[in-house]
C-alpha cells in the first residue's frame, strides 16, 4: 500500500529549505574568490547572465518537474520513459557520492576551526597551521598517511547531525531545521557584514576590488586570443558557480518541490529562491572583500597580495585577519565559521534528501531505515577525505563534478524536456499555478540554455586535455576525477536496473490533468 506523500507545512518552510539548499559554503568564499579572480565587479555580468540563461530556466524546470510528477528525480524521468531513469538516478548520486562525502569534510573543518577561534589556534602563522598543523597535508595524492582524526571526528558529528534532521518526516524535520537555520544565518551574517564594514580599510577594499570592474578579462571577443580564451574561463567559471549555487543538476530541486502541495505557486518561489541566493553572495561578498582590504591595510600590503583563493581564503586568510582585530577576536571567529557551518548543514542535509527521496520513491523502504544507513554509508565514504591527502582528493574531485557532473546533469534535463516532452506542457503547468513564465522560456529549454551548456562543457573537456588541473598528475585526476564520475555512473546504472514495485511507478499522484506525455 501507498502511503501519501508527506507535505511541507507552509510555503515559506519549502522557500526557506530550498534556500538553504541554495546558500551554503559555495556562497560565501567560492563566489568571493571567483569575483576577485575574475575581474572584480565585472564577474557580475557573466553571472547575471548565467543567472538568467541557465540558472532561473533550468530552477523553473526542475521545479515544474518536481511538483508535476510528484516524485523524486528517477521517479519523474522513469515515468516519462524507462530510457531516462539513468539521468534520474544519476543527479541524486552525484549529489550524494559526488558532492557530500568530501561536503561534510569541509564542513568539518569548519567545525574545527569553530572551536579553534576562541583559542586563536592558528598563532601568528595560519598558512602553516592549516597545512602542517591542522591538515597534516601529505606531499602528492598517493600518500595517504592515515586519518586526522580531530577532521574525522568533526565530519561524523557533520554526519550525525544529517541524520538527525533528515531523519524525521520532511516537516518535522528538514522543515523545522530550515525555519530555525535560515533566519539565523541571515541575521549572523549581516551581524558580520556590518561588523567588517566598520573596519579601517575594509570600505576601500571592497570599493576598488568589488566595487569596479576589470571588463577586458570579461571580453570573450577581444581581438588577442589568448585574452579571448582567458574570458571564455571566466564565462565558464561563472555558469559554474550558478549551477553549485543554486543546487541544480542533482535532483534536489525536484524532489524538494515534490513535497508542495498541489496548489503553489511554483514560478514565483523559483524566483525568490535565485534571488535570496545571489542576493545573499552578493551581499556576502562585502564581508570577504572587507576582511581582505582590512588586513591589506593593517599589514601595508597591496589587496591582491593580502588575498588568496580556494580553501586557504576560509582558513587561511580569515584567520589571520581574525587575529588582526582590534577586539573579540575569538567572537568574530566564531561567528564567522558558525556562519559557514550552518550554510553548509542546509545544503547537506538537502544532498542526503536528494537520495534517500529516490530511494524510498523507488523501493518504498521506510524513510528512518534509509537515511539511518545512508548516512552511515556517507562517513564511510569521507573517510578518505579526512585522509592526509583529503585536500588533494576533494579539490580533484570537486573540479571534475561540478564541471562535468552537474552541466551534464543539467543538459540532458533540457534535451529530454526540450525535444522529448515539450517545455510548453510544463509551462503550462507551472502557469496554472500562479505567476505566469513566458512563451520565450521554451525557447531558452530547447535551444538556448542546452547550447550554452554544451559549449561550456567542450571548453571545460579543452582546457582539461590541454593542461593537467592544477599540475596534478594524469593517473590521480583519472582516479579521483574521472574514475570518480565513473564510480557514480556504476551506482545510478546499479539502481536503474532494480526493478520497479509495479504499483509504484503506476501510482500518479497527479492532480487530474493529462500525462505530461500523450
Ligand atoms: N549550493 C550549495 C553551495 O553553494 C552547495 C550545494 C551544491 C548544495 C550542490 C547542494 C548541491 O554551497
Amino acid at each position: 500500500m501507498h502511503k501519501s506523500r508527506s507535505l511541507w507545512q507552509s510555503n515559506l518552510g519549502f522557500l526557506m529549505a530550498a534556500i538553504g539548499s541554495a546558500i551554503g559554503l559555495g556562497n560565501i568564499w567560492r563566489f568571493s574568490y571567483m569575483a576577485h579572480e575574475h575581474g572584480g565587479g565585472a564577474f557580475l555580468v557573466p553571472y547575471l547572465v548565467a543567472l538568467a540563461v541557465a540558472g532561473i530556466p533550468i530552477i523553473l524546470l526542475e521545479y515544474g518537474l518536481g511538483h508535476r510528477e510528484k516524485g523524486s528525480s528517477p521517479m519523474v524521468f522513469a515515468r516519462l520513459s524507462p530510457r531516462f531513469e539513468l539521468l534520474g538516478w544519476w543527479m541524486p548520486v552525484v549529489a550524494m557520492f559526488g558532492i557530500m562525502l568530501y561536503y561534510s569534510v569541509v564542513i568539518g573543518w569548519c567545525v574545527n576551526y569553530f572551536f579553534h577561534s576562541f583559542t586563536l589556534a592558528w598563532g601568528s602563522d595560519p598558512q602553516t597551521f592549516f597545512f602542517n598543523d591542522f591538515l597534516q597535508l601529505s606531499s602528492s595524492p598517493a600518500e595517504f598517511g592515515g586519518f586526522r582524526l580531530p577532521i574525522l571526528l568533526a565530519t561524523a558529528l557533520v554526519w550525525f547531525s544529517c541524520w538527525f534532521i533528515c531523519y524525521r518526516d520532511i516537516r518535522h524535520g528538514i522543515e523545522v531545521a530550515a525555519k530555525i537555520f535560515m533566519p539565523l544565518l541571515l541575521l549572523l551574517t549581516a551581524v558580520i557584514v556590518f561588523w567588517t564594514l566598520q573596519l579601517d580599510g575594509a570600505w576601500e577594499g571592497i570599493r576598488d576590488n568589488y566595487l569596479s570592474a576589470d571588463w577586458h578579462k570579461i571580453n570573450f571577443l577581444a581581438a588577442d586570443p589568448e585574452a579571448r580564451a582567458a574570458a571564455a574561463r571566466v564565462w565558464v567559471a561563472a555558469f559554474g558557480q550558478i549551477f553549485f549555487t543554486l543546487s541544480l543538476g542533482f535532483g534536489i530541486m525536484i524532489a524538494y518541490a515534490s513535497y508542495l502541495p498541489a496548489k503553489t505557486n511554483l514560478a514565483r518561489n523559483a524566483l525568490i529562491t535565485a534571488a535570496v541566493n545571489c542576493g545573499y553572495s552578493v551581499f556576502a561578498g562585502l564581508a570577504v572583500f572587507g576582511i581582505v582590504g582590512f588586513m591589506a591595510f593593517s599589514q601595508g600590503v597591496t589587496f591582491d597580495e593580502a588575498i588568496v583563493g580556494g580553501p586557504q581564503l576560509a582558513f587561511v586568510v580569515y584567520p589571520q585577519a581574525i587575529s588582526l582585530l582590534p577586539d573579540f577576536n575569538s567572537l568574530f571567529g566564531a561567528l564567522f565559521f558558525l556562519v559557514l557551518i550552518i550554510a553548509g548543514l542546509t545544503s547537506g542535509v538537502s544532498l542526503v534528501e536528494a537520495f534517500t527521496c529516490a530511494l524510498t520513491d523507488k523501493f518504498n523502504w521506510r524513510r528512518k531505515k534509509v537515511v539511518t544507513a545512508l548516512c552511515l554509508l556517507g562517513i564511510t565514504g569521507s573517510l578518505i577525505f579526512t585522509s592526509r591527502a583529503g585536500l588533494y582528493l576533494l579539490d580533484i574531485t570537486d573540479h571534475f563534478i561540478t564541471n562535468y557532473g552537474l552541466v551534464l546533469g543539467g543538459l540532458l534535463q533540457c534535451l529530454i524536456i526540450g525535444w522529448y516532452v515539450g517545455p510548453e506542457k510544463l509551462r503550462q503547468h507551472i502557469n496554472k499555478l500562479g505567476s505566469k513564465v513566458p512563451q520565450i522560456w521554451n525557447f531558452f529549454i530547447r535551444y538556448l540554455t542546452p547550447l550554452v551548456l554544451l559549449i561550456l562543457l567542450l571548453v571545460a573537456i579543452r582546457g582539461d586535455l590541454a593542461d593537467n588541473y592544477e599540475g596534478y598528475a594524469t593517473i590521480h585526476l583519472l582516479l579521483y576525477g574521472v574514475g570518480w564520475l565513473i564510480f557514480c555512473l556504476l551506482i545510478a546504472y546499479f539502481f536503474t536496473r532494480q526493478p520497479w514495485l509495479a504499483a509504484r511507478l503506476k501510482h500518479k499522484h497527479r492532480y487530474g490533468d493529462d500525462d505530461l506525455l500523450v
